[in-house]
């Protein structure tokens, strides 16, 4: 982490001198003042100062942001994004199996194993587990993974709210309950 103590100290600091002369609109002479326990700068070093501390920031920032994921996963956004998913589906404590199975503990369950719940032979047959790779490439596109399913739904194209909605399916365990 950067402290202002890193950052290069003013220039012309002479030590016992403690004023600030203005000369042809520069400020010159900045020193330590005695009866300050801080470091006195000129207005216009300090200035320069902070273009400095700014420009750090601004480059650590940047790096924060190249290391950042791509596509952050946002639970609440993809509550909103389930809305669609709704028509079908249901999710949570009281959640029944309607026109689909009910969701809960989904992301990690095998596909066609809600009990109660009458599946075409595709899907039961899937052998496929949904996690998060598989949901990746299911919800965009179902028909297309599970040839024959009766999951009538063109699916979710944008592939940010595909992961905010994995992101807000995880959050129920298998009884209903957030788990996180
Ligand atoms: C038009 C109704 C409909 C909509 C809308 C719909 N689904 Fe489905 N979904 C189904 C049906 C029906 C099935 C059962 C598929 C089968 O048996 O072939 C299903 C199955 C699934 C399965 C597999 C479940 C299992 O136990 O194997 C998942 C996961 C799923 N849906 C997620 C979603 C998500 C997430 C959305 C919203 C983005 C969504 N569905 C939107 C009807 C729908």
């Amino acid at each position: 982490m950067v402290r202002k103590s890193d950052i290069p100290a003013p220039t012309s600091r002479a030590a016992g001198i403690d004023i600030c002369r203005r000369r042809g609109g520069r400020f010159v002479n900045c020193g330590r003042r005695a009866t300050d326990s801080g470091v006195a700068t000129c207005p216009g070093n300090r200035a320069k100062g902070d273009l400095v501390l700014r420009s750090i920031f601004a480059g650590l920032f940047l790096a924060a942001i190249a290391t950042a994921p791509a596509v952050a996963q946002d639970p609440a956004a993809g509550e909103k994004a389930f809305v669609v998913c709704r028509a079908c589906h249901q999710i949570g404590p009281s959640a029944k199996n309607l026109v689909g199975p009910e969701l809960n503990g989904v992301v990690g369950r095998k596909a066609g194993t809600v009990p109660g719940y009458t599946y075409s032979q595709a899907n039961l047959h899937s052998g496929l587990t949904w996690d998060e790779t598989t949901l990746e490439t299911y919800l965009p596109s179902p028909q297309t993974i599970v040839k024959g399913t009766k999951m009538i739904f063109p699916g979710v194209k944008d592939p940010q709210k595909v992961k905010d909605i994995i992101a807000f399916l995880k959050q129920f365990g298998p009884d209903g309950q957030k788990v996180q």
